[in-house]
């Protein structure tokens, strides 16, 4: 047992003696001692990796130019694999890659083995032309080359900008376009569902029309995939003629490590910029701490590599803790519903680290599916995306974790890096819903918005304050001014505005209650209302569009859109699947709208803005509130017949 339950509260648990005897933190005092000097935390923290050269300063704040470990000189690839096989544990297993089909093999590879896939490929890069800061663009599903392919970009100090493998063609060259990025490296296709998936097809939409001008594909199907000469090769041939021999160049601690687009408020997506040193410290700390990885442990992160979350405790978290890491290439229903329970009692996954979203639809699969299967390797649990209700709580603590293992519920943002606020393992407590403190050496509380701390219960906003967490992004590439409104201006540049709505209770622990501004969370994907908006507008047969999310109760939230079509063009359920197909190309399957609503008009303004604040109350069958200020209040009416609307 890992867990005891609170004699008095109820839904509250505690480390056992046991957890607490493994932790590496497990002590309380270890909060109080880091907030007096978080510098000196984070530097205890950072003498635990490798660096070619120490840095002369730890930590130096100029308004939006925060710095970690300045002068230091390290390297992330170094550090995730050979300063494991030069502590002689070389042979250990670093990757066990899961494929979908059941009929074919697991694979296995060591540090060792990963190390000279790492550093051949890292030459076949530097054979393209990529140099020390060239940005790389990486389009892979969940195979074991995604692992090799950022880990050989990170040797060479090229920074990566992995998009997500489901994203369309569109999304791809928007963001090899913003990155100027000259490699991409793709595959020819992947296993979803029992179905190939074509991804050749859509890297070759998306090359088009880019900087790109090497791709090198990675054979995963049949090889019959079209290639284009001069421009595509096959990475086996290529690795092939690779030497295995590529040192790991010395990194600033501060030169950029990666790029990874997300969903800002607007609908055009924000490069956030990674940094090497301070990214290295922190997600090695938090995979550590949080996840309790010691030696031998097999940790499995569900998400997949094209997510911050992927980034950090799929790649580099648990490889730099010198752990196996588990990479499953499928979906959780394939061949059937009991899969993850499957893949858990073969591999004898230790921790399990997936989505609320994720957990909401197991339950819904029903109990039967676990109870195949034995699923006592589990130590600990993690959650991360989005507030976890009680009842999914619950079902994954008692049905997954046997009732012994805690759940660590994390939260963070794919501009943090690496986890920010959650109990630690070893320390507690684990209550459903509230996700914890910040983590040792990070500071942050419940403000309100004139920037004034708020007291236990009292609802406001998350902020991070100086010293900044060596992880945060250092900026939005290309786009200096965007990065200070979207973060600095609420509450100046000492203090770091999150967008997420939160408050604690009395001893601390804080409730992350969403977030306050137009980014949706659809099962765990980020998502700007404005980006479904364009992509709809794109469309010629729309005139006006407004999207707003609706609760769901597997996904979170879903987009809903009110269309209003161009004079004259009658609505058709033939209309609403072209729109689909519009948003399809433009974003990919996870920006389609649960539902299309045509509308004869949307509530405005006044000065012509759309009231997405009435559309929001109508779609979640809330008071409409006041519309006095609405240039068309009659538009209301006929839009609550339209959604049902009775509140
Ligand atoms: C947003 C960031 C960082 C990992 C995946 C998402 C929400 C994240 C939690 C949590 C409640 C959470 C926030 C945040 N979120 N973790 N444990 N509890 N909400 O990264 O795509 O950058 O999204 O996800 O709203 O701002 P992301």
């Amino acid at each position: 047992m890992w867990v005891e339950k609170d004699p008095e509260k109820k839904n509250t648990y505690w480390p056992s003696e046991a957890m607490k005897e493994r932790a590496w933190a497990s002590d309380e005092a270890i909060y109080a001692e880091a907030a007096a000097d978080p510098v000196a935390f984070w530097t205890a923290r950072a003498d635990e990796l490798h660096w070619f050269k120490r840095w002369e300063s730890a930590y130096e704040y100029a308004p939006h130019a925060y710095k970690w470990f300045v002068g230091g000189k390290t390297n992330l690839s170094y550090n995730s694999l050979d300063r494991h096989i030069e502590a002689g544990r070389g042979d250990h297993v670093a990757v066990i890659w899961e494929p979908e089909p059941v009929d074919e093999e697991a694979v296995k590879l060591t540090y060792k083995e990963l190390h000279e896939r790492v550093s051949r490929f890292a030459n076949v890069l530097r054979g393209l032309g990529v140099e020390k800061g060239d940005r790389v663009g990486i389009y892979l599903p969940m195979i074991p080359e995604a692992v090799v392919a950022m880990q050989a970009c990170a040797r060479i100090g090229a920074p990566h900008s992995v998009v997500f493998s489901a994203f369309s063609p569109d999304s791809l060259r928007d963001r090899l376009v913003d990155a100027g990025a000259k490699v991409l490296i793709t595959a020819d296709g992947y296993y979803r569902r029992g179905k190939q998936i074509d991804l050749k097809k859509n890297a070759d939409l998306g090359v088009t029309g880019s900087p790109v001008e090497k791709v090198v594909v990675v054979q995963r199907l049949d090889g019959s995939a079209p290639m284009e000469a001069g421009r595509d090769a096959w990475y086996h041939e290529l690795m092939a003629d690779a030497s295995p021999d590529c040192p790991a160049e010395p990194m600033d601690a501060e030169d950029l490590a990666f790029l990874l687009y997300t969903s800002g408020t607007t609908g055009k997506p924000k490069g956030i910029m990674h940094t090497t040193g301070g990214y290295a410290v922190q997600a090695h700390t938090t995979a550590k701490w949080n996840y309790d990885l010691h030696e031998g442990d097999i940790f499995w992160c569900t998400a997949d590599v094209g997510w911050i979350t992927g980034h950090t405790y799929i790649n580099y978290g648990p490889l730099l803790n010198g752990v196996t890491t588990l990479v499953y290439e499928g979906s959780p229903d394939a061949p059937d519903n009991g899969r993850f329970w499957a893949i858990i009692e073969k591999h004898k996954v230790t921790q399990l680290y997936t989505a609320p979203t994720a957990i909401r639809m197991f339950v819904k699969w029903g109990d039967e599916w676990p109870a195949k299967y034995d699923l006592s390797s589990l130590r600990l649990l993690g959650t991360v995306g989005e507030p976890i209700n009680v009842d999914a709580w619950n079902w994954y603590f008692e049905v997954i974790g046997g009732g012994r293992c805690p759940v660590i519920d994390t939260w963070w943002q794919t501009e943090t890096g690496a986890n920010m606020v959650n109990s630690l393992p070893g320390i507690g407590p684990f209550v459903p819903t509230i996700a914890g403190r910040p983590f040792p050496g990070i500071l942050g509380d419940i403000l309100d918005s004139t920037g004034q701390p708020l007291g236990p219960g009292e609802g406001g906003y998350l902020a991070i304050f100086n010293p900044f967490p060596p992880a945060l992004t250092r900026g939005i590439y290309g786009d200096p001014e965007r990065f200070k409104a979207q973060y600095y201006a609420e509450y100046g540049p000492e203090r770091y505005f999150t967008s997420d709505g939160a408050r604690k209770d009395a001893a601390g622990n804080i409730r992350i209650t969403g977030r306050v501004d137009d980014v949706m969370n659809v099962a765990g994907h980020r998502l700007a209302t404005a980006e479904v908006e364009s992509a709809l507008a794109q469309n010629e047969k729309v005139s006006e569009v407004a999207v707003v999310s609706r609760p769901h109760d597997v996904k979170g939230e879903v987009p809903i859109a009110f269309v209003l079509l161009r004079g004259g063009i009658e609505t058709s359920d033939d209309i609403r699947k072209e729109l689909m197909a519009t948003v399809n190309q433009v974003i990919g399957p996870t920006g389609r709208p649960d539902e299309i609503i045509f509308v004869p008009d949307v509530p405005k303004t006044r000065s012509g803005k759309i009231m997405r604040r009435v559309l929001k109350a109508l779609v979640r069958n809330e008071p409409v509130g006041d519309l006095t200020t609405l240039q068309n209040p009659e538009s209301v009416d006929k839009l609550k017949e339209l959604v049902g609307h009775s509140a």
